[in-house]
């Protein structure tokens, strides 16, 4: 049985049931589960656990670390059933956001390449047990994964056991798609060999000791699909402004005609901004990025893509059908990473990537606040936009100018919490418009985004705020008794606009 899946056939004896291998998780256990972005998580064993504590009111809470969010509601299980101690590095549940946010689960928001990097120099404790989907186990006990790397490889190295799902709803086909390369210690590490997005510098599969592997769960389940919404008349003039400036950044000679690498982060407007480039004057250009969604594989049937490497693929079902049914169409043009490769500095600075990526709101100085609703409440974490908007060529940041049918401004005086500061922010971009910031001062900074990205309604209130902050003086001029009086307006009425504007 399953011969083609478990091919080291001593390992065969390992199988068990998600209840039995779930067993092997106690009180008090640091966990590391794969899964990026809702691809190739572990769908079993962890939702086994979420229903045997809940069942039995049983107390056990557990570290539970992933490569970034989880599908299949797992999550969302663990919450409910109390399971979560602290939850690490990315999240994107509803259930386990409020409960973030009521302080009852301890939520670590980490840059994505920096999470296995500060377990191997044992900096969160030792990694206890490793959960790790798969297509396969090859002759030696390699674990090859399924649609997501993530933190998968170090996380079932650094493990003392380690639990596999096989997964038989992800195809064998997946096989050889994967690039597991794990850095060295430090200080003595060698230099990342990759010098462009195609190329490979490791193995297909996850070297580990095969009698590591305390129990093998056969699954049949396929991956959650993306929740991503289709491009809107905002989106498409996000992506319309972007292209605009491309081709003016290659007119000026400052961007090659062949753009460098892409990067573009997860969620709604990246997907449609990077879907707004099928229609652009731009080809054969190459991904570098952390999750490939639907848009990656529509610029490659477009012609556009010519290749494009991740962490992982997260799909829409009508997507997912298509992609994994006919993998052998794509899979000289793909490549899935550890996601502290797909997200390592180096590499990212060596390309000279463009990195993409979205801001709840971001300030009239150019800092984005990606992570913090109103500067107190987490929405889902910084994912590995930090990671990519410090190091790249040109960093970019979308969002819609308002949020809430109006009642929210997403251009606001000063965020309430900054994630990404003016420092590694070089364009901002709303559908109202795009500011350029390379080589601004903040005085020229507020200007610009005042008058490119912000809403109508809100330039006004904008345009106020920077005369008053001026009088002042200094570098970065601001009222601060004013400077989050938009948000406690929000708080009190609901709205960022004034009472009397509210009226129009
Ligand atoms: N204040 C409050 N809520 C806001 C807001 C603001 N300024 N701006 C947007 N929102 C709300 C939207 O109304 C929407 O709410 P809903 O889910 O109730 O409809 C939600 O935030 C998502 O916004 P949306 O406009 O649909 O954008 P998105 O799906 O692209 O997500 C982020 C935007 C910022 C939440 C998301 O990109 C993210 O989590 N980014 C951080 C991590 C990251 O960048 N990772 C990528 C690295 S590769």
């Amino acid at each position: 049985m399953y011969a083609d899946r478990i091919r080291c056939a001593a390992l065969r004896e390992k199988i068990t049931s998600a209840a039995e291998a779930a067993l092997l998780i106690k009180d008090g256990m640091r966990v590391g589960a794969s899964g990026f972005t809702r691809a190739g998580d572990a769908k079993a064993v962890p939702l086994a656990l979420a229903e045997r504590v809940r069942e039995r009111g049983e107390s056990l809470q557990i570290t539970l670390m992933t490569g970034a969010s989880l599908g299949h509601d797992v999550d969302r299980k663990l919450t409910e059933a109390h399971v979560l101690a602290r939850r690490l590095p990315f999240q994107v549940d509803k259930t386990l956001r409020d409960a973030i946010n009521r302080g009852e689960v301890m939520f670590v928001d980490q840059h994505l390449s920096e999470t296995v990097e500060m377990l191997r120099a044992n900096q969160l404790g030792k990694l206890d047990l490793a959960i790790v989907e798969a297509v396969a186990i090859t002759e030696t006990g390699g674990i090859v994964p399924t649609t997501s790397v993530g933190n998968s490889a170090s996380f079932a190295i650094l493990a003392e056991q380690v639990i596999v799902e096989i997964n038989l709803a992800q195809p064998l086909s997946l096989e050889g798609l994967h690039d597991i390369w794990i850095p060295g210690r430090r200080p003595h590490r060698e230099p990342l060999p990759i010098l462009g997005p195609q190329d490979r510098v490791g193995t297909p599969a996850i070297q580990i000791a095969p009698e590591k592997i305390a129990a093998i769960v056969i699954t049949n389940v396929p991956d959650s699909s993306s929740t991503v919404l289709p491009a809107d008349a905002g989106t498409q003039s996000i992506a319309g402004h972007l292209i605009e400036f491309f081709e003016h950044e290659v007119a000026q000679g400052r961007m090659p005609k062949r753009l460098p690498p892409l990067q573009a982060g997860i969620g709604t407007i990246a997907n449609a901004v990077l879907a707004g480039f099928v229609d652009s004057p731009f080809d054969a250009f190459e991904i570098y990025s952390e999750v490939l969604q639907d848009s990656t594989f529509d610029l490659m049937d477009a012609g556009k893509v010519t290749f494009a490497s991740g962490a992982s693929i997260t799909l829409s079902a009508a997507r997912q059908a298509q992609v994994f049914g006919e993998l052998e169409r794509y899979r000289d043009r793909l490549v899935l990473r550890p996601q502290e490769v797909s997200n390592h500095p180096e590499v990212i600075r060596r390309l000279g990537l463009i990195a993409l990526n979205t801001a709840l709101e971001f300030d009239i100085y150019g800092n984005v606040n990606s992570t913090h609703v109103g500067g107190t409440h987490m929405m889902n974490g910084i994912g590995g936009s930090g990671d990519f908007a410090r190091n790249a060529s040109c960093a970019i940041f979308a969002t819609k100018s308002t949020a809430k049918d109006g009642r929210i401004s997403s251009v606001v005086p000063m965020v309430p919490h900054c994630d990404h500061n003016e420092h590694d922010v070089d364009v901002v971009v709303t559908e109202q418009g795009l500011a350029d910031l390379r080589g601004l001062a903040p005085r020229e900074r507020a200007t610009a985004i005042i008058e490119h990205c912000a809403h109508p309604l809100y330039r006004d209130l904008l345009r106020d705020y920077y005369r008053d902050a001026l009088k002042s003086g200094g570098q970065t001029p601001h009222r601060l008794d004013q400077a989050f009086a938009w948000h406690s307006r929000l708080m009190e009425t609901g709205s960022m606009l004034l009472p009397d504007e509210m009226l129009l």
